[in-house]
């Protein structure tokens, strides 16, 4: 049986780059809240590997919380443009400095979703960080404090992100043949 790993046609960013980068955003983080009251959001389920590793990297006092969203569906590799909350936050976000943590910053269609809703929720501050950005596919207004890598319009799985719901454990970010998803 073929492995996940056959599917990719390059591997984009490597487990290396993602270890240095992680860590080094976990130091940008600590500084800026540093005696603030954080609370680290994560947006399921492409950001769950991005986030577990990212909090081994802050030192500073927070809570972690998570909301699920979709907006691609099976087999999709273009957001529908139209959001699901399908799961809320356990715990109030009121007085909170709120860090809303992605996988992939791309339309930004997801992100400028959760951001109306939890704003009028009344948090302290709220800030994005994701891993990747594709610039060149933005169409909110949006600008995360935190990016891990930009990267150029290409379809990418691993870590975390997800093609059909596999590729999730992929230890790296990789560019997915289109022969995989040109015939969806
Ligand atoms: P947006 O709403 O268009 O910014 O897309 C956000 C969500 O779509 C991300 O949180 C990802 O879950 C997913 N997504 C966007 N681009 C990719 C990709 O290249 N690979 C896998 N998932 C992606
Ligand atoms: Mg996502």
């Amino acid at each position: 049986m073929s492995l996940p790993d056959d599917d990719i046609s390059e591997v984009l960013v490597s487990q290396d780059d993602i270890r240095k980068r992680t860590k080094e955003l976990g130091s940008e983080i600590n500084k800026h809240y540093s005696g603030k009251d954080l609370m680290l959001i994560g947006v399921l389920r492409g950001a769950f590997v991005f986030i577990s590793d990212l909090i081994r990297n802050i030192s500073s006092r927070c809570i972690v919380d998570f909301v699920a969203t979709s907006s691609y569906g099976l087999n999709g590799t273009k957001s529908s443009g139209n959001v699901k909350l399908l799961k809320d936050l356990s715990d109030s976000v009121k007085g909170k400095d709120l860090l809303l943590v992605d996988d992939i910053l791309d339309s930004g269609t997801t992100l400028d979703f959760l951001i109306n809703l939890l704003k009028v929720r009344e948090p302290s501050s709220i800030n994005v960080c994701v891993l990747l950005s594709k610039p060149s596919k933005l169409k909110k207004n949006i600008s995360a404090k935190y990016v891990g890598f930009t990267i150029p319009d290409k379809f990418v799985v691993g870590y975390g992100l997800g093609y059909n719901e596999e590729y999730r454990n992929l230890p790296y970010v990789g560019v997915l043949k289109e022969s995989i998803w040109a015939n969806n």
